[in-house]
């Protein structure tokens, strides 16, 4: 989905890689060339496609618990950014049993993680169309860079996918790199006795004749890839209301928000979701409870809630290997259900989710945010100031092997300097520019670059113009820099 704020970075990604696209087509009249097969992250070079722009996923999945297979078709529907002869999509595993193109046959290849189609016809640059892949197989999760298995996993009797940063290509072909965000509609078919839930809203929910049930899922703002959910087994669900999203924002729009579109009032309400695997046996009844209460504690601070939708899924312990803040429905595995954790992966819903890093590198933009929302919390809510936080985060070791914004390789991502030290750069930067003008920074960053993509050179560029003054020293010393400063 392009976005009209797109970032420059972003861009100059695409254009690299389409500088990169290869040989023109062998066939008579076709001018095209096919799109790149990779967005040349700094940590994931193949992640992603070039030559076009996917607006919507309909992803209809069956699965059966018994086997671990899945029986899937996406349909993607994308603009092409380029003549097109051909195009890949990322997947990892399964098998491709066919494939059209606006409706024509397509021929198919696979290498790797990447499928190739060929559509019967080139795409001229500018146009829509429509490409559909038939799948099937039992999904093989992930090993990430740095250990945790991610993807499509197997539960006792049912299954959870989450993929941060690469696991959504193990269950379904697309452009899986962040910069490309896209509405999605999930559809899943369990068997009699199960349920399945989702990222945003449950449109449709029907028990055919043999029992099976199906449930429709439809995210109508744009999403990231990784932050895709399914969960699928015995659940039980509870709903409530939260207050706090921006009343005018509707149900959300396919198109890129404006610039100026976050700041609406906060009188629209939220429906939240939340489902617990049966066979966890801890109380969450009382958390779950609090997630109207943070969420409009945290609209307040931040600005109008993002999405049409909200709620957490949480799965007894095995599994995952970590909470996710998949979009509008975070996923929690029991042990890792605590205020902390929810009010991180909740406040990811603005940061992270609605701003998306536009490449991997970025992601303290995320985790750092997130944290920090953690510190924001204790020291309204809960008498720990900031302050305090950042202080034992100085004191570790741990926190100083890296400078936030330079990770040295996508087995880092997600060490501490990039949660610890990404808070720590935010608390330096309120410090450094008072508490008004960076409760305005707080709020005007999501609001700025709502539903789309930033880079930290976007983020540093925002704070100086909202603070109206170079910081530079800050940045070199807490973002880029190397090793301790000699005070805190
Ligand atoms: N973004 C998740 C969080 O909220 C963590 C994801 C971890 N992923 C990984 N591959 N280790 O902190
Ligand atoms: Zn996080």
């Amino acid at each position: 989905m392009t976005q009209r704020n797109r970032t420059g970075a972003a861009a100059a990604l695409v254009a690299l890689a389409l500088l990169a696209g290869g040989c023109t087509g062998a066939t008579g009249g076709v001018r095209g060339t096919p799109g790149a097969a990779g967005l040349r992250d700094p940590y994931f070079p193949k992640l992603g496609n070039g030559g076009y722009d996917v607006g919507r996923y309909a992803l209809s999945l069956a699965y059966d618990p018994g086997t671990g297979r899945i029986d899937g078709t996406a349909e993607i529907t994308a603009r092409a950014t380029q003549d097109l002869s051909a195009f890949n999509l990322d997947l990892a595993g399964l098998t491709v049993s066919g494939a059209t193109v606006d409706g024509a046959r397509a021929a198919y290849n696979r290498a790797g993680d990447e499928l190739t189609l060929r559509p019967h016809d080139e795409i001229p640059k500018g146009a829509e169309f429509r490409a559909t892949v038939t799948y099937a197989g039992v999904p093989e999760p992930i090993t990430d860079a740095d250990g945790s298995a991610e993807g499509w996993l197997r539960t006792a009797g049912g299954a959870v996918a989450v993929g941060e940063p690469e696991g959504s290509k193990t269950w379904f072909p697309g452009n899986h790199h962040p910069s490309d965000k896209a509405a999605y509609d999930i559809t899943l078919t369990v068997p009699a006795g199960l349920d399945a839930f989702s990222n945003g809203v449950r449109t449709e929910r029907r028990t055919a004749a043999d029992g099976r049930v199906t449930t429709v899922w439809h995210t109508s703002e744009p999403m990231a890839s990784y932050l895709a959910t399914v969960a699928i087994g015995r659940y039980e669900t509870g709903t409530a209301t939260a207050a706090g999203r921006a009343a005018e924002a509707g149900s959300g729009t396919d198109s890129g928000s404006g610039t100026d579109s976050g700041s609406g009032t906060d009188s629209g309400s939220v429906p939240v979701l939340t489902a617990v695997e049966a066979s966890v046996t801890a109380d969450t009844a009382a958390l779950r409870a609090e997630i109207p209460v943070i969420l409009e504690r945290q609209a307040d601070r931040f600005g109008p809630y993002p999405f049409s939708a909200a709620g957490a899924i949480v799965v007894k312990d095995g599994p995952l290997g970590y909470a996710l803040e998949t979009q509008t429905r975070p996923v929690f595995p029991a042990a890792s259900f605590d205020r902390t954790t929810l009010v991180h992966e909740l406040a990811h819903q603005w940061y992270g989710n609605s701003v998306t890093p536009a490449t991997w590198r970025d992601l303290w933009l995320n985790e750092g945010f997130a944290t920090y929302a953690e510190w924001l919390y204790t020291e309204e809510y809960e008498d720990v100031p900031a302050r305090t936080h950042f202080e034992r985060a100085f004191a570790q070791d741990a926190n100083w092997a890296f400078p936030p914004a330079a990770p040295p390789g996508p087995g880092n991502l997600f060490d501490p300097p990039v949660y610890q030290r990404g808070a720590m750069v935010l608390h330096k930067l309120r410090e450094t520019v008072g508490d008004p003008v960076f409760d305005e920074i707080l709020r005007g960053w999501p609001a700025k670059y709502r539903h789309a993509n930033a880079s930290t050179g976007d983020f540093t560029a925002y704070a100086e113009s909202v603070a109206g003054k170079d910081l530079d020293g800050l940045w070199d010393v807490w973002l880029y820099g190397d090793g301790k400063p000699d005070r805190p």
